[in-house]
């Protein structure tokens, strides 16, 4: 059942209170003071120049001028939608998460999907991973699931994330994108990280060129932990399937629909809103209890690892409806701020090295890109929870707090009462017993750069294996240098024998014996 009926959305109603409409209005400057002409500037005699008086005029163009903010260095390109997720039952045995404690209730959420490598203005079907990230406006404070619809990730730490995005983005040089002639420096890249070959084989499968976004998965790629009241913890991978299935066009299709229609995605999206076709998806979750953290042959703290749900199966927990448009583009799917610590009570972090690099990056990046400390008061990204703390000030700061304290600890104003800096019933870190030496080794089996890469080629049925070939004829096809096209067929070997002979017939290119081990392939002494 997604009817809305009896339903009121917080969030939307939260929106309203800034929605403006100016349809049929008589025309004002921002200060508010009516305006007569707005086509023709001030002029000193009819033939003579602009004057500077004209205030009008200044304005106009001065806002005009300052309408762009710098797109997202990654994700750049995406759409939004607002909806809601409900809760299937209670989860309280696990996670102590206000919104996943009574059946049937509610949450209110804004969903932004996207392509991570092309510009704002790129093709929504370009062979890219596609962001699936989710805001829920909780009662306890937004809680962010900042997902990709692949269920593992390039690199395995996040230190690597500004090369691994340099290789990927427009060569510096003439600033030409992937795909258009030669693009050297992404494969050159991949053939040098090993660690990426699992994500490498979804890229290059139909899963890389959704059909729809309500047809793709969504993942949160890291291990989470769900921490229940008692201070219990289990591993969590979240997974989001949808309800229409997961279908992808192939790489012809998609060239043809990027000529005929860029917006091929966001438009879908748009008019199955319009058209009441909501997309919906299921939230699903594998858990794993502390104590069996160390059971499998890989690490739970290593992104380029799914847990097979064959060994954990997938647990559906609630249901996403996406019901409703944007009233604005710039104003919601422009302006919204995601960030993976973005956490609620009940759900923790692991140490998983590429999501505790990710959150630093996310409101380092959003302090630039949304313009100064205080994006948490664009209507979009304000919690329908309450706002209290002692921050204050800085650029284009909206609230106006009253009182006389702005800090802690104080016996008149705003916070904790008298003295208590702490206190219960907020958010905790959950308490992790932690010793050993400062290192930059990571445990062994995070250098099994190819077993999951070899499960996931051979999971895929025969058109699929075929699809997957030709993207990476085409792609090394664009590859001008040899040695990035042999040393990848060293790789692609060890993932299937008959995958790499193939391919080096198509392309012309020999299988090195001998190769030199290529980066991060030898497991360092002291690791685990
Ligand atoms: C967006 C950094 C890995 C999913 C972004 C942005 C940055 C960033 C700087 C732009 C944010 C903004 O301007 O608002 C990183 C770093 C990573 C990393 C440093 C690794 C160390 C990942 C992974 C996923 C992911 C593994 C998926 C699980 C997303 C999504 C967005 C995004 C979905 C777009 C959010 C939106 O729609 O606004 N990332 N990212 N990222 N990232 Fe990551």
């Amino acid at each position: 059942n997604n009817s809305d009926e009896g339903y009121e959305n917080q969030k939307i109603q939260d929106l309203s209170k800034d929605k403006k409409k100016d349809e049929g209005q008589f025309l004002t400057t921002n200060n508010g003071v009516r305006v007569n002409d707005d086509q023709n500037s001030l002029k000193a005699g009819q033939r003579g120049p602009t004057l500077m008086e004209d205030f009008h005029f200044r304005e106009k163009m001065m806002h005009f001028d300052h309408e762009r903010i710098p797109e997202r260095v990654v994700h750049a390109r995406g759409a939004g939608a607002h909806g809601y997720f409900e809760t299937y039952e209670s989860m309280s045995d696990y996670t102590a998460a206000n919104f996943l404690q009574t059946p049937q209730e509610r949450t209110p959420v804004f969903v932004r999907f996207s392509t991570v490598v092309g510009s704002k203005g790129s093709s929504d079907l370009a062979r890219d991973a596609r962001g699936f990230a989710v805001k829920f406006y909780t009662k306890e404070g937004n809680y962010d699931l900042v997902g990709n619809n692949i269920p593992v990730f390039f690199i395995q730490d996040a230190m690597k994330f500004p090369d691994l995005v340099h290789a990927i983005k427009p060569e510096p040089d003439h600033g030409m994108p992937q795909a258009s002639a030669a693009h050297d420096t992404f494969w050159d890249f991949i053939s040098l990280m090993p660690e990426s070959m699992h994500m490498i084989m979804w890229v290059m499968s139909d899963r890389a060129i959704p059909r729809s976004f309500s047809m793709m998965e969504g993942f949160g790629v890291h291990t989470f932990k769900f921490v229940n009241q008692e201070g219990k913890s289990h591993f969590v991978k979240f997974h989001w399937k949808p309800k229409l299935g997961v279908h992808g066009v192939t790489w012809d299709e998609a060239q043809k629909i990027s000529g005929n229609d860029p917006d091929f995605l966001r438009r879908d999206l748009w008019e199955a809103i319009e058209m009441g076709n909501f997309p919906t998806y299921e939230l699903g979750v594998q858990m794993v209890a502390e104590e069996d953290e160390h059971n499998f042959n890989f690490d739970l703290l290593d992104p380029t690892k799914i847990i097979p749900e064959e060994l954990v199966p997938v647990k559906l927990i609630g249901k996403l409806v996406l019901n409703k448009n944007p009233s604005n583009f710039f104003s919601e799917t422009e302006q919204v701020a995601f960030h993976p610590g973005h956490l609620v009570p009940g759900i923790d972090f692991s140490n998983d090295p590429l999501l505790q690099g990710r959150l630093f990056s996310y409101l380092d990046t959003q302090l630039i890109r949304l313009g100064g400390p205080n994006f948490h008061e664009i209507p979009i990204n304000r919690p329908i929870a309450p706002v209290h703390n002692n921050h204050s000030d800085g650029y284009m700061r909206q609230s106006i707090n009253e009182g006389k304290s702005s800090y802690q600890p104080n016996q008149t104003g705003r916070g904790c009462p008298f003295q208590a800096a702490v206190h219960d019933g907020g958010f905790s870190h959950q308490p992790e017993r932690l010793e050993g030496e400062k290192t930059k080794v990571r445990s062994s089996s995070f250098f099994d750069h190819y077993s999951q890469a070899k499960m996931f080629y051979d999971s895929q049925s025969k058109v699929e294996k075929k699809h997957i070939k030709e993207a990476l004829a085409f792609e090394l096809g664009k590859v001008e240098k040899t040695s990035i096209k042999s040393r990848l067929l060293v790789h692609l070997q060890k993932i299937n024998e008959s995958l790499a002979e193939d391919l080096s017939k198509t392309l012309g290119v020999e299988i090195p014996k001998n190769l030199e081990e290529p980066l991060n392939q030898s497991i360092p002494e002291n690791a685990d």
